[in-house]
């Protein structure tokens, strides 16, 4: 355990030592550092990458046999696990409509509620699953049509041997907002007292940013590290440890269009280490697991709210800025002096 420039107990693995003085921003309080034209940019270009078309529906475990409603890009799926793999296919049935994951599934067909119909993975006409893949982790499904279509989902490399834990919630916003939350690193210490201690740009590039970290553990105890921002495509934002305990432990954050105005953030946290006890920890995964899921879930509670305000602001749901002559004191509110 040592104590930090900043009067922090750091407990992790120490890393190479660093001239403030030399760091981007140095000596720039956050606000000033944190320029809306640099992560418009940035933004900017994430969005330019490709997805193959795919979003992802939720984690590997979550996606069972029993058929489950899910909305996605403004239409209603049903979703189950067949023995071939996850099925996502429209949830109403091809022959009166009737709602499909009300029916049950026998012999890996769904068998519609309604009249018996029974509904393959390969489909029939009028009604057709669309590709699936379930990497271990999260299962997608390729629904955008209106992208260049890819196999399979693109993916950021991960480490093997990991514990794995993911979130899936809901915000008022558009997948660009939690792309925009994640390529303003500034926000953290401020908006996050309760889990980052310290936190400095080493590198702003608009394609990786590259930062110093200081995680509580509990109380005044930290652990550091060195981490990546880049976003692999237009919907995913990828954390990837470089340096210090945890290095190549990733945190994938992607966002899921579930309508107008309405995404799902779904995070998944794929942890490693190289630490003797890692092996036991693996073992005990579905005991870390709710862990790893409540800190992920408390963080994105914040940032969705971050993203959701500014989604408010920039479809002009929220009006931000001078009001107009004399609407202030139409609206009984107190003009700023
Ligand atoms: S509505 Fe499904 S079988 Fe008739
Ligand atoms: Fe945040």
């Amino acid at each position: 355990m040592r104590r930090d420039d900043d009067g922090l107990l750091q407990v992790g693995r120490p890393l190479p030592a660093l001239d403030p003085t030399a760091l981007p921003g140095a000596g720039r309080p956050d606000w000033k550092q944190a320029d809306p034209a640099f992560i418009e940019r940035a933004l900017e270009r994430a969005l330019a990458r490709e997805a193959g078309g795919w979003v992802v529906v939720d984690a590997s475990e979550r996606v069972g046999e029993a058929p489950r409603k899910m909305q996605l890009l403004g239409r209603e799926w049903v979703v189950w696990r067949s023995p071939r793999g996850p099925v996502v296919a429209p949830n109403a049935c091809p022959h009166m409509g009737a709602e499909l994951h009300e029916g049950h599934v026998e012999d890996g067909c769904l068998v519609c509620p309604w009249h018996g119909l029974r509904l393959g993975p390969r489909g029939r006409a009028g009604w057709r699953p669309v590709p699936t893949w379930d990497d271990g982790v999260l299962v997608w499904a390729r629904l955008r049509e209106d992208e260049r279509p890819t196999d399979r989902p693109i993916l950021a490399p991960r480490p093997r041997a990991s514990v794995a834990g993911v979130i899936r919630m809901e915000a008022r916003c558009e997948p660009e907002d939690v792309v925009a939350n994640r390529l303003d690193p500034w926000h953290g210490t401020h908006f996050h007292p309760h889990t980052f201690a310290a936190l400095r740009l080493l590198d702003v590039d608009p394609d990786r940013l590259l930062l110093r970290v200081s995680y509580r553990v509990a109380g005044p105890l930290c652990v550091e590290v060195d981490c990546t921002f880049h976003a692999p495509t237009r919907r995913s934002i990828v954390m990837t440890i470089v340096d210090g305990d945890g290095a190549g432990s990733v945190v994938e954050t992607h966002a899921t269009p579930v309508g107008p105005g309405r995404t799902a953030i779904v995070e998944a946290t794929v942890a490693t280490s190289d630490r003797r006890g890692f092996a036991l920890a693996r073992r005990a995964a579905p005991l870390l697991r709710p862990f790893i899921e409540r800190r992920a879930r408390r963080l994105w509670v914040e940032d969705a709210a971050y993203a959701e305000r500014r989604y408010a602001l920039r479809t002009g749901e929220v009006a931000a800025g001078p009001a107009e002559d004399g609407a202030a004191e139409r609206d009984g509110r107190r003009a700023l002096t």
